[in-house]
């Protein structure tokens, strides 16, 4: 509605003719609502594209004005040529970074389960290559997306877990994060209000394993465990290890051999527009998201990186992966990626 009144108006302003000075002033008006016009046409096209709708006119103008600020900000964090990454304005460009942080980021980092004191992994510098990549090997299934449902761990622990599977069984087969969602209760896991990794690797332990995703499908909401689904088991883990804290090393070491679950602080609105490169920053070590690192290399200038599977679909990132920065200065690893990281052990 105000949208068409405004081309109204220009429209007056361009029929009129009155004053030089107020000449002078509306062509300015002009250009500034044509700025708007072309924003609010890259407003509709996109809420075409992800399927958008809103309920009323002033949701919509809300949506639209912080669609237009992280635009902005987008296309002048993608001007800076010394950023080895760029932002785009992807699935999450109508939310505040507030907003964003409260539907996804779900990992109860905060609250640390006990730590595991075994590391299998701790003398095995021999066999870690210079570069890794699971899903040449066959042992990632494709990405998924986890949609509003704060349940990032359970699609951390089980791309780790198919990650294992494929290894010891060399089959893969796409695992249930919705049995995780609605029968693991587990120290802190609560479905979509979050949970740990380790807590589910425990769950899915001493429930003799777990389910696939074509059996117990993701719905995406908290819902009643399905104990009849639950029961029919396709992949076995015999336990879990956590990665000695604060050690990229230690980190590269399990990453060598398995598709490792790591935690990161992933609240920054660099990380809420990630498109493409390797991801340098900025962001802090509260850990409140749970992905899975994959793999790992070198970026054509010489940047070292971790190779990471979210579960926000493909839309975001490098068709649903990150490339974030390795060996850092800090111990933490970048979004403290070193910090808490774990593995199912088969
Ligand atoms: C690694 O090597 C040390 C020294 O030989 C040994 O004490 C330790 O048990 C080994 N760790 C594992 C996990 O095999």
């Amino acid at each position: 509605m105000e949208f068409i009144s405004r081309l109204q108006g220009k429209a007056c302003v361009c029929l009129g003719l009155i004053l030089i000075v107020l000449g002078a002033w509306s062509s300015e008006a002009t250009s500034r609502s044509l700025q708007d016009a072309s924003m609010y046409g890259r407003h509709e096209q996109w809420m075409a594209h992800y399927g958008r709708k809103y309920n009323d006119i002033r949701e919509k103008e809300k949506r639209f004005n912080i669609f237009k600020e992280n635009v902005a900000y987008i296309e002048s964090s993608n001007d800076d040529a010394n950023k080895l990454y760029k932002l785009g304005v992807n699935q999450f460009a109508d939310l505040t970074n507030d907003e964003f942080k409260a539907s996804r980021n779900r990992f109860k980092g905060h609250e640390c389960s006990t730590k595991t004191t075994s590391f299998k992994y701790e003398n095995v510098t021999a066999s870690v290559p210079t570069t890794m990549d699971w899903r040449k090997k066959g042992a990632v299934t494709p990405i998924k997306d986890q949609g509003q449902c704060g349940c990032c761990w359970a699609f951390s622990a089980v791309a780790a877990t198919e990650g294992i599977t494929q290894l010891t069984t060399g089959k893969l087969i796409s695992l249930s994060e919705q049995e995780l969602v609605d029968c693991d209760t587990n120290g802190e896991d609560q479905g979509c209000e979050g949970g740990l990794m380790d807590d589910a690797f425990q769950f899915i332990q001493q429930n003799h394993g777990l389910s696939t995703e074509a059996n117990y499908p993701y719905s995406g909401v908290d819902g009643t465990c399905n104990t009849k689904k639950e029961a029919s088991i396709a992949a076995k883990i015999t336990g879990y290890e956590d990665v000695p804290t604060n050690s990229e090393q230690a980190l590269l070491k399990a990453v060598a051999n398995q598709p490792v679950s790591v935690a990161i602080d992933a609240s920054g609105s660099d990380f809420q527009f990630y498109s493409s490169g390797v991801f340098t920053g900025t962001c802090g070590t509260s850990l409140d998201h749970g992905v899975t690192a994959v793999g790992y290399g070198v970026g054509d200038d010489g940047t070292k990186f971790w190779l990471v599977k979210n579960s926000w679909g493909t839309e975001w990132g490098e068709e649903g992966y990150i490339r974030m920065q390795r060996d850092v200065d800090a111990a933490e690893g970048l979004c403290g990626i070193a910090m808490s990281a774990s593995y199912p052990t088969a």
